[in-house]
Formats: structure tokens, sequence, C-alpha cells
């Protein structure tokens, strides 16, 4: 095991507020965590805090092995930052940022050439090089700030929403540059988009009121939905109703809830008791009744419905 980051009862209290409550977890290289939870949750206060951009009211982070507030050097040297909204410095053009940072990162000669060439390309940021920042979209805004978080190739990555107000392809890109990097690194994304948990991250953890109400794969939280293994058919429209009480008759069947009809064939959707396997039963059935059936999927579950759970 390779610890890169880890966070130790971290508080934060703004005044009467605690935005960060005794929040704790380890993440090692190779492992991409997104990190969850509602508006106000404190997701940017805790990435804040891991990045030493905010002192911790109590609690400690350690960057490989140095502690963020005694060590701040050695851990800035380690962590790449993407923090949430545009880059500061707006007055400044991609390349002038671009530029400072690698003087920051005490990137020199060939090395900081070849850097600055990199990402340039691996975000697509040619075209707008020379522009004041605060004029570029929103995504490419975006994209700036993610070249000045990797530019000097960090053992941990913490990345604030990282996809925000990016376009579907540009989201693509950006997911495989993190599946890219992923192997060398740590990486913390937080997003609202659970899509992109399923699709990039190795592991999630929710917060919700400064607490982490669930820390896990992405496969093992939709296996807490209610939907996880809940099989779905299509059926002739007139006999969704008949076909509908069948499978309610089932052991493993715990409700049948019907879904949206489409050219006259209707959806039903049998969800399992204690989301056990039912698919066996539910063909058993259908080739025992005689069932005519234009469709029949098993659901994985729903990241969505198990997040409303847990932070409601
Ligand atoms: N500088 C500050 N002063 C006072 N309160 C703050 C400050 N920064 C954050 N907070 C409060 O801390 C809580 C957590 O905020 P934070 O920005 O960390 O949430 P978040 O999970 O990132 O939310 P979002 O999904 O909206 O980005 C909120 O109640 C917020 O109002
Ligand atoms: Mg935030």
């Amino acid at each position: 095991m390779d610890r890169l980051l880890q966070l130790d009862d971290v508080t934060k209290r703004f005044g009467p507020v605690t935005a960060v409550d005794g929040i704790s977890f380890a993440v090692e290289r190779g492992e991409v965590l997104g990190f969850l939870g509602p508006n106000g949750a404190g997701k940017t206060t805790t990435m804040r805090i891991v990045t030493g951009y905010l002192p911790a009211s109590s609690g400690s982070v350690t960057v490989c092995g140095f502690d963020v507030l005694r060590q701040p050097i050695e851990v800035k040297r380690r962590v790449g930052y993407l923090p949430e909204g545009a880059p500061a410095y707006g007055d400044m053009s991609p390349a002038g940022l671009l530029g400072f940072v690698a003087d920051l990162r005490g990137l020199k000669g060939p090395e900081r050439k070849r850097r600055l060439e990199k990402v340039v390309e691996q975000l697509q940021l040619e075209a707008v090089l020379q522009r004041p920042i605060e004029t570029l979209s929103k995504g490419f805004k975006r994209r700036v700030g993610l070249a000045q978080a990797i530019l000097a190739d960090p053992e941990v990555l913490i990345l604030d929403e990282p996809t925000d107000g990016l376009d579907p392809n540009q989201k693509h890109e950006v997911r495989q540059l993190l599946d890219e990097m992923a192997g060398e690194k740590a990486i913390v994304i937080s997003t609202h988009i659970l899509e992109e948990v399923e699709a990039v991250c190795s592991r999630a953890i929710i917060v919700s009121q400064g607490r982490i109400v669930a820390d896990d794969e992405p496969a093992a939280l939709m296996a807490r939905s209610r939907y996880h293994n809940a099989v779905e058919l299509r059926v002739e429209q007139g006999k969704a109703e008949t076909v509908g009480a069948c499978l309610a008759r089932l052991p493993g069947v715990a409700s049948v809830e019907p879904g949206d009809a489409v050219n006259g064939q209707a959806a039903l959707r049998a969800l399992p008791r204690e989301g056990g396997d039912i698919l066996a039963e539910v063909r058993d059935a259908v080739a025992r009744e005689g069932i005519q059936i234009s469709e029949l999927n098993v659901e994985r579950g729903r990241l969505d419905e198990v997040f409303r759970q847990l932070t409601t």
C-alpha cells in the first residue's frame, strides 16, 4: 500500500457553522476517489484544508507523509489543486498563468518547456493561449484551471468539480485524462455528476452536513439501491396488468412498478426482496405463462437514489 493522502478527524468551524465535522479517510496511489455530497456538505472546505489553503479547526492532514500545517512547502510541491470556480488572475493569459505556475513549481529548461507543451496539448488550450482568462468561456476557464493543477505532474490531485461547465466532448476528454493519470497518483474529485463516479472513480465518499455517510466502491453503493437486481421487461400494453400481477406473486419479488409505454410495449419493473437475484425466477415465470416479452434487463442500481437516501 502506498498511502499518499490521509485525513484524521478533520473539523472546520466558521463561527457557529461546522462545515467539516470529524472527517477521516486515506487515499492510496492508484485510487480515484469521488467526493460527493449536496450543496454545502463541506466538500470544498475539506479540499481547501487538504491543499493547505485553509487551516482546520482541529485534526490533521498528511500528503505523502508530510503534515499540511508543519511542512506546507513539501505538501504544496506534491499537490495539484483545481479550486472551485474560475482561476484567479483573470487578466493574465493562459500562457502567462501557466508560465507563472511553472516558475512557482520550480520547473526549468527543457523540462519546463516539455511540461507546458504537454498540458496545452492535453487540455487543448492552443487556440486561447494569448487571450485574457476572464474573456474565455466557462469551459475554457475550467481547462486552464486543470492545466495548472497537473502542470508539475504532482502525485496528489485535488480537483473541485473538474468537469463543471464542460461540454460533453470535453467531459469525455477530461475523464480519459484522469484515467490515464490514475495509476501513478492519488486523485480526489468532487462532482455532482453521478455518472462520472461510475465512469472514473474507483471509490466514492458521500458527505452530508460535514460528515461521511458512505465510503465504498461505486458498484457496492449502487447495490444499496432498491433497484439493484431489479428486472425490467417490456410486454404488450394490454397485457401489462396481468403480467404485473403474475410477477408480483413470485416469492423473490417485493413489488412491481409500471414504467413508460413505447410503441404499444409497456415496461414493468420487478423489484427484488433484499436485493436478491430474481432473474431466473422471472425467466421461469415468463416461460411457464407463455408471456411474450420484447426486452429484458437487469438493473445494477441507481446511485442517485442511494445518494438521496443517505443525504436527506
Ligand atoms: N469562508 C467561509 N465562511 C463562512 N462559512 C463558510 C465559508 N466557507 C464555507 N462556509 C460554509 O461551510 C459549509 C460547507 O461549504 P462548502 O463550500 O465546503 O460546501 P460544498 O460541499 O463544497 O458545496 P457545493 O456543492 O455547493 O460546492 C456551508 O455551510 C458554507 O456556507
Ligand atoms: Mg463546493
